[in-house]
């Protein structure tokens, strides 16, 4: 056992039947089972409205979870409610599509809010961060290459910079698990390329299980360990990222994938 209580075989992540009825009625997810092996990388393609982030948002209780439960390193997301669901969600980082950085915060102070969760209120609010995490926080900011851009304005940095201060604001978490909700969709192929790269590396080096939704099909082929394909909130397609074919895309798609769903159309799938 882990100093958990988590088998140390048990899956990073574990959808279990998992249903997410909003509260208009509209189905995010329909019984979805699904494992998630520690250390996998793996993208969540699908049409818009398909479920992704639904998806994502269920791993640390941002939706509720109206039938089945998911079970993160061994601790169910339905059971937890108040300390237990923050220790949860401290446990799993976040990226999303338009950054949520603090513009007028440094790059530093961003990345520190990745600890949160785990230094005192009153501490930060004095600015007094402990020395072990502004440490925590510069090595987080190395990884994704930004150490030297530290106390600049993150309002200063580009689109492709703020990102990686998401995933560096993240990894500041020590998280078991860092979910990513389309975090390429407002970047140029190239910045695009950059972050995945970042996210790959970040993933192979320290072993954290990734869950990264993308739209484009070329990147998720490129980047993905394993695919999952989601349409109406329901698994149907799951598969080694580098075998997949185009008529696998069109199955989860409904229909053929079109230049909108590649990221450079030049690049054949
Ligand atoms: N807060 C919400 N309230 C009601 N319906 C929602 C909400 N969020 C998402 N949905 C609906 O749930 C379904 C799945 O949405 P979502 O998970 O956002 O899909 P994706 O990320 O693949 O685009 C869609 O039909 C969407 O309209
Ligand atoms: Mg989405």
């Amino acid at each position: 056992m882990t100093a958990e209580g988590s088998p140390a075989g048990s899956p990073a992540i574990r959808f279990d039947g998992t249903s997410v009825v909003y509260p208009n009625g509209v189905k995010g997810l329909d019984a979805v089972d699904l494992e998630v092996p520690r250390g996998e990388l793996v993208v969540v393609v699908g049409l818009s409205g398909a479920g992704k982030s639904t998806l994502l948002r269920a791993v640390n209780g941002l939706v509720r979870i109206t039938g089945g439960d998911v079970v993160v390193d061994g601790r169910s997301v339905r059971a937890s409610h108040g300390a237990g669901l923050r220790d949860l969600r401290a446990s799993v980082g976040m990226i999303f599509q338009d950054y949520r950085l603090v513009r007028r915060l440094s790059v530093l102070q961003n990345v520190l809010v990745g600890r949160v969760a785990r230094v005192p209120t009153w501490r930060q609010l004095a600015g007094l961060w402990p020395k072990e995490d502004v440490a925590l926080a510069l090595d987080s900011l190395d990884r994704v290459g930004l150490a030297d851009r530290a106390y600049v304005k993150a309002g200063q940095l580009s689109g492709g910079q703020q990102q990686r201060v998401g995933i560096a604001r993240a990894l500041a978490q020590k998280p078991a698990v860092i979910l990513a909700d389309e975090p390429v969709a407002s970047l140029d192929p190239v910045t695009s390329r950059q972050v995945m790269d970042d996210l790959q590396r970040i993933n192979r080096d320290l072993g954290i299980t990734t869950l990264v939704n993308l739209h484009f099909l070329d990147l998720a082929k490129e980047y993905a360990e394993r695919i999952i394909g989601l349409s109406q909130g329901r698994v149907v397609f799951d598969g080694a990222g580098a075998g997949v074919t185009a008529d696998d895309f069109a199955e989860i798609y409904g229909r053929h994938p079109t230049a909108e769903d590649v990221l450079e159309a030049q690049v054949a799938l």
